[in-house]
């Protein structure tokens, strides 16, 4: 059985984790904790109760933290901003965000960032196509890194966003116009049809670095990637081992499905991507600083009190400067 939605859950959990206090200590307790940025599920705002339950919650681990919720597009309305996370341009979106964070003086020191789910992929693109000021630690939870296979489910029951944006994508996904407008058909990567993938799509296509095919069927367009991930400190991917709100869910560790055996999973060393190291990972991972990690769970379950959310946060959130 398909889980709802994202956002719904994250709501929940977090919500459920926010109150109570854990005895969970930041690496170093001298100096300034690191400023963190969070960026939200689909679905979700940025101040949600859950988000900013969950920005309160790392405020009390780490006092004096600077956090900030991305609010993409800035100024929007909660209605808008929820929106945005169905319709329109994905690079759009990161585009006003780097804007954003670029203005805030807070971060001009460099930041930590959680992205949540599709979150995690704009978040990404601020790291590879922006960067100014610098990503230390990038954290991602559940986040469809090497895209999707299958729509991801409406929540229960179903908003007019999310309905909608689903039967345009069914009415065709590598349409130029479901490219230009509709988020998810924008890291929609069907194994069965990566030709047109190849052709049709831009923002996953070229956030992995995956470019097109040349004469020998190989990958070309490697400069799409930016600056890849050299410059983050470290990658903190966190997949749920019961997800199956993402398709497949081991897209949060760069794995995606066999095209010649859609029943197998073909894990990020495995990619050419890692292999011929696209975009950094491979480097990343040969310093110790690419962290596949797992939560138990489905999509964005991340527990309460000294669960899996808190403990990635004891340990990846509030270095100190
Ligand atoms: C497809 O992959 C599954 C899972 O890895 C494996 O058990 C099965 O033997 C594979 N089938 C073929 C035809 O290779
Ligand atoms: C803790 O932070 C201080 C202040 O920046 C730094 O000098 C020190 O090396 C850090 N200690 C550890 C164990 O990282």
């Amino acid at each position: 059985m398909l889980v709802p939605l994202a956002a719904c859950l994250l709501l929940g959990s977090i919500a459920a984790a926010a109150p109570a206090q854990a005895p969970l200590t930041a690496p170093n307790t001298t100096g300034t904790p690191r400023p963190l940025v969070i960026w939200h599920g689909l679905g979700d705002t940025a101040h949600s109760e859950g988000m900013d339950a969950f920005a309160d919650r790392v405020r009390e681990l780490y006092p004096g933290i600077y956090v900030h919720n991305v609010v993409a597009p800035r100024d929007a309305s909660s209605s808008d901003e929820s929106r945005a996370g169905w319709w329109g341009s994905a690079v759009g979106l990161g585009d006003d965000v780097c804007e954003q964070l670029a203005e805030i003086d807070e971060l001009s020191g460099g930041f930590d960032a959680i992205g949540f789910s599709q979150g995690g992929l704009f978040i990404r693109y601020y790291a590879q196509y922006c960067n100014d000021p610098p990503v230390r630690n990038l954290i991602t939870f559940g986040s469809p890194h090497f895209g999707i296979a299958a729509l991801i489910p409406c929540p229960d029951p179903p908003t007019l966003a999310c309905t909608l944006a689903a039967r345009a994508a069914k009415a065709g996904i590598y349409t130029a116009w479901a490219q230009r407008n509709l988020i998810q058909a924008q890291y929609y990567r069907d194994p069965a049809r990566l030709d047109e993938f190849l052709l049709s799509n831009e923002f996953i296509r070229d956030l992995n670095a995956e470019g097109g095919l040349d004469d020998d069927g190989e990958p070309t367009g490697r400069e799409h990637g930016g600056l890849g991930l050299n410059e983050v400190e470290n990658v903190v991917a966190i997949a749920f081992d019961e997800d199956e709100t993402v398709v497949p869910g081991l897209s949060a560790h760069w794995a995606t499905i066999d095209p010649d055996n859609t029943t197998a999973i073909i894990p990020l060393k495995d990619q050419q991507l890692y292999k011929q190291d696209w975009i950094g990972l491979r480097k990343l991972d040969k310093k110790g600083r690419l962290h596949l990690q797992t939560c138990p769970g489905r999509h964005m379950q991340i527990g309460g009190d000294g669960e899996c959310g808190d403990k990635v946060l004891a340990k990846w959130v509030g270095w100190r400067a």
